[in-house]
């Protein structure tokens, strides 16, 4: 029997895309399909985000950039996340632009392009404030140094850093954090570097703040159709929605009121209802935090859980007499049911862990029947 089903819609990926071409005209696009594609599916999103016009591709691991690769993207991909064990040699071979925020991130680098005879084209990180990857900005000439004295086998192509606040628009760190930027831009032009690419911006930033784009811009979540910030005109920026998440009924059942329902009887009926089984559980990522508190579709109406989400099983209350039979469609995430955000808000998260959460299920073998498609 079906537990959960993944469906992702690719098409609504490419014209995510698409949308936020708009909302950046004077700027590339560079698709961030890290963690597999938010859990859509690393290659079959990034074709899509290809299709929709991304001329960059963005991933945090290395192996992930290879993969693209394997798969036979030839666009310019960029790879920002990873300690002394970088398959450098694999990385410059397979010409894939890489960030560096250390000189230590910089021998083993140089030493692969020269071994491969080729010039590896380097992304100076710069940490403008986000306290994460990067170079500090008093730090920045000294790497500046250390990249020229390997001149023969590194090319600054870009400059780039990472906003910790764009989705808060208004908060005053986006601000200083582009002053930052644009100093340390300054500093890398006054070492007599032409940079190629300049990319600062995520979704929010890309979404609100238009002359923050530089040449490229980041977005992830958006790609997936997630909107990062509220939209004022109430649209989600035009995005779509590309992940569903399905499960089914497994049994019906109609019972008295005062009855306990699942593990430590958290929810009541408190009247005589129907209840339906549903046959997911955390064990197949459905968040045990949504007990009592996430919503789901049953038969076009929605209905909150019922009592504690277990292993394996969740049950829900639709309502005495409700039209419900043992193989229904339930509509965990999709249209006519919640969205991710409603999730995470249920669950106290972010609509990034859902994603990432239910589309990690795409690769559960003991789910045999968790299932990827498209849908035209
Ligand atoms: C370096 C970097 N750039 C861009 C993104 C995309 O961010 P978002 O999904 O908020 O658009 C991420 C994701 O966290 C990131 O780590």
């Amino acid at each position: 029997m079906s537990r959960i089903q993944v469906v992702v819609d690719y098409d609504a990926i490419q014209r995510n895309v698409e949308v936020l071409r708009e909302h950046a005209p004077t700027a590339q696009v560079m698709a961030i399909v890290k963690a597999d594609a938010y859990g859509h599916g690393l290659v079959p999103a990034a074709a899509a985000a290809r299709a929709g016009g991304a001329s960059w591709l963005g991933v945090a691991q290395p192996s992930e950039a290879l993969q693209l690769r394997a798969a036979g993207d030839h666009g310019r991909i960029f790879t920002w996340l990873y300690g002394p064990e970088v398959p450098a040699l694999d990385l410059i071979a397979h010409d894939v632009d890489v960030s560096v925020s250390t000189s230590a991130q910089l021998a083993p680098i140089a030493a692969a392009a020269r071994e491969a005879g080729k010039v590896a084209r380097v992304h100076v990180c710069i940490d403008t404030g986000l306290g994460r990857e990067g170079v500090r900005p008093e730090a920045l000439p000294a790497l500046l140094e250390a990249l020229a004295a390997q001149a023969d086998a590194v090319a600054v192509v870009g400059a780039w850093s990472h906003f910790a606040l764009a989705d808060a628009p208004g908060h005053e760190t986006i601000d200083r954090q582009a002053g930052v930027f644009r100093e340390a831009l300054a500093v890398i032009e006054g070492h007599g570097i032409a940079l190629e690419v300049r990319h600062l911006a995520n979704s929010a930033a890309t979404l609100t703040r238009p002359d923050l784009h530089f040449d490229v811009v980041r977005p992830g979540i958006a790609v997936y159709g997630l909107a990062p910030v509220d939209d004022p005109a109430g649209d989600d920026f035009g995005l779509t929605p590309a992940m569903r998440v399905l499960s089914s009924v497994g049994q019906v059942k109609d019972v008295p009121a005062g009855t306990g329902v699942s593990y430590g009887h958290e929810y009541t009926t408190s009247e005589d209802t129907r209840l339906a089984l549903v046959t997911a559980g955390y064990a197949d990522g459905v968040f045990r935090a949504g007990g009592n508190s996430a919503e789901v579709a049953i038969g076009g109406s929605r209905f909150r859980i019922s009592g504690r989400v277990c292993m394996d099983q969740f049950v829900v209350d639709v309502g005495p007499g409700f039209e419900v039979a043992a193989g229904d469609t339930v509509t965990l995430i999709g249209p006519g049911g919640p969205s991710a955000r409603e999730w995470a808000n249920a669950v106290g998260t972010i609509d990034y862990e859902i994603v990432c959460r239910f589309g990690g299920l795409r690769h559960k073998d003991a789910a045999q029947d968790a299932t990827t498609e498209e849908t035209a």
